[in-house]
Order: structure tokens, then sequence, then C-alpha cells
């Protein structure tokens, strides 16, 4: 969606994976869906150094509402939860250089059963303006797949017709691909600033690991969709929850960077180990997620559990690229593994050649022409992510 948002991925902390419909404050105030607790995560968003490596939306996800609209037909928050209305927290969010984030679905009800916008899409979208939104998910529940076609773009075109920016996060394909259909992604890229593909991520390996399967199985369909304000969306990082290893979690940050994905954290920010919040704040990788090219990266190869990824990178020279590869090992025999490394056979043929760093550990491997040979060595349900930068003469 050409409307001068999102021009690389949006990041920020959305609560849907790690928090989900939890309604119950009585018994679990901690963890419960409320005003207080997406303050709690502005607040460490900022004093934890999140936004200030570029983490900057604070998202509500289903289960906000009260279970009616009012008496003018208007959405509005529950009221126990969130007694001082959604502006307080928006402005609660503005004041500290934060976005405010919006849930909502395009059916009659969202996935959880709260009010949808069907039949007040007009009045939603003003409501988001006035209630100060940056940001709009919407979501597929339901609603027929059918409708959605004419029925995101409307969406669109109301929220455009506020006046306010706000980028746009659309599950319609999403909905679309499970029931079969195949999505018009030329609208679809020009109506929304992102957009969901597949499943919802879960808690574990298997979850992350069946999403970059997705991305890579349907590379050819879905890498051209994507670039400065129209993202592919593989779901939230779940970096820091309880699914995820170490390593493992460092195979999530470095793919999602490759992918160009969106870079939104599910999590509990109050409770993060100091390995996961830098493996989330690692600039090196987030410059890469946030590359100026906006060029989604793919899979070059797949064999006996060794995954190759690369994606396209600044800075660049004439039709020649800066590469950033990610090697990924989803082998569990345990022991760690050494994958040569050719330059030329992934494609990277320029001549003056390039200087290879590993992005978790800070190392210069060296400068290698297409043609040299290096070996890295990648733990098992891991990845080993490298910035290869053209060697130019005037760089
Ligand atoms: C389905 C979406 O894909 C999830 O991300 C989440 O928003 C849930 N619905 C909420 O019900």
């Amino acid at each position: 969606l050409e409307n001068g948002l999102a021009r690389t991925p949006p990041m920020g902390w959305l609560a849907w994976e790690r928090f989900r419909c939890n309604i119950d404050c009585d018994n679990d105030p901690y963890n419960c869906i409320k005003e207080s607790l997406f303050m709690t995560m502005a607040d460490l968003m900022v004093s934890e150094g999140y936004a200030a490596v570029g983490y900057n939306v604070v998202s509500l996800d289903d289960c906000w509402m009260a279970s009616e609209r009012d008496a003018n037909g208007k959405l509005q928050p529950d009221p126990i939860r969130f007694p001082s209305g959604l502006k307080a927290l928006s402005d609660y969010l503005h004041a500290k250089g934060l976005l405010f984030g919006m849930y909502e679905d395009y059916g009659t009800f969202t996935c959880a059963g709260y009010p949808g916008i069907l039949g007040s899409l007009e009045l939603d979208a003003q409501t988001f303006a006035e209630w100060g939104v940056d940001y709009v998910k919407l979501d597929g529940c339901n609603a027929d797949p059918a409708d959605m076609d004419q029925g995101y773009p409307e969406f669109g075109q109301y929220l455009n017709a506020t006046g306010r920016p706000m980028i746009y996060s659309c599950s319609w394909p999403y909905y679309q691909i499970i029931n079969g259909m195949t999505p018009d992604w030329a609208s679809i890229a020009s109506t929304c600033n992102l957009w969901r593909n597949y499943d919802d991520i879960q808690d574990s390996w298997a979850s992350v690991a069946s999403i970059i399967d997705y991305y890579g199985d349907n590379q050819d369909e879905i890498i051209p969709n994507a670039g400065p304000g129209h993202w592919n969306d593989p779901d939230m990082l779940i970096i820091g929850n309880f699914g995820l290893s170490y390593e493992q979690s460092k195979a999530q940050m470095a793919m999602w960077a490759i992918l160009a994905a969106p870079l939104l954290m599910s999590n509990d920010l109050r409770n993060m180990d100091p390995q996961n919040k830098d493996i989330l704040q690692n600039i090196d990788i987030i410059a890469v997620n946030q590359d100026t090219l906006g060029l989604q990266g793919r899979r070059l190869s797949k064999e006996n559990g060794i995954e190759i990824w690369s994606r396209q990178i600044n800075p660049t020279q004439g039709t020649d690229y800066s590469y950033s590869l990610a090697v990924l090992n989803r082998r569990t025999d345990g022991t760690p593994y050494d994958v040569s490394i050719t330059l030329s056979t992934l494609g990277m043929t320029f001549a003056g050649g390039y200087s290879v760093t590993d992005l978790f550990t800070s190392v210069d491997l060296g400068d290698f022409a297409p043609d040299d040979t290096f070996e890295v060595r990648v733990n098992p349900t891991s990845v080993v992510m490298l910035r290869c930068n053209l060697i130019t003469s005037t760089a």
C-alpha cells in the first residue's frame, strides 16, 4: 500500500501469541488483557532499549472489546479492563514516542467472538482515527473469504478517508488460501501494508520451522509481492517465551530478517532473559531486516537438513548487490555441522569479492573472492547469519 507508511517492515509488540484471550483479571491480574498490561509493555519497550533499536508499535489483539457496541453502534473497550478508554491508552503510548496498534476483524465477529466490523466499516475507521490509532490489524474470522476482495479494500478506503495515517495489516490472503482460493496479490499489495499468508505461530520450534518451510516452498509466488510499503507477514516473533531454545531463537530472528518480515514481538517484556534480549536487539540483524531495498530473501538450497537462504541488500554497485546469508541447520542429530560455502555457487559473482561478517558473533570472517571457499559451523536447530558486503574501490 502506497500510503507512505511501512517503507521498511513494521516493528513492535503484539499481544496475541503470548497473552491470548486471557480476560480473567480476577484470577490472573498480572497476565490478563487490560490497559495496564499495554502500558507496562510500552514502558519496557522504552526503558529496556527496544524502542531505541526500532520496535515502536504496541498493539492490541483480540479480546480488548466489550461484548457489544454502544447505543450508537460504536466499538467500545471492555469497561472494567480498559477503564481509561482507548484514547487515553493511545495518548500514553504517543507520549512515549510509540505507535498505537488496533485489532479488529472483517467479519461479523472476531475470532474470539467480539463485535466485527461488518456493517460498520466507515464508523469503525472513524473511531480508530479519533482514538489516535496508528496501525490496524484486520483479522478475517466469521466472514466469507470471497467477500474479502471487495471488503478489505473498502475498509482501506475508509481508513484513508479519515486523513490519519494508519498502517494496514490484513489477514485477507490467509483466509482465502485456507479456503482453497488464489489470492489477488496485486490488489492485496496495493491495499495492505502487510498481510498474513500462513497459519498462526505457536510457541514451538515445530511451528517456526513449518512457517519457514511455507515461505521457502511458496517463495516464487510470494516474494514478488513484497517491497517497501507492502510485506508478507510470517507472524510474531516468539523469542523470550517458553518454546524456543537459545539456538532456535537465533534462527527465528535471522530468518525473519532474511524474509523482510515485520518484527512484532509477542512476549513478556517483564521477564526477558538477557540472551534473548540481545537477539531481539541485535542491530546488525535488524539492519538486514530493515534494509531499504526491501527485497525479500529466498531459499537457495535444502539438502540433508541444511538450508541456505539469501537476501540482496545494500550497498549495491551497478547490478551487483551485497547479501545477507542464513545457513540454517534443521538437523537434530545433536552435533554442530560444518557447511562449506563458495559464494559464486550462491549467485554472488562480483569480481571485487565480498567482506563477510558473522552477525551473531560480530566476527569478521575475512574477504572472499567469488570462487574462494570457507566454512561455517552451524549448531543443530540453529543458524549462522552472515553479512557479505561488496568490496568496492570506493568502500
Ligand atoms: C487469528 C489471527 O491470525 C491471530 O494472529 C490472532 O489475531 C487471533 N485470530 C485472535 O483471535
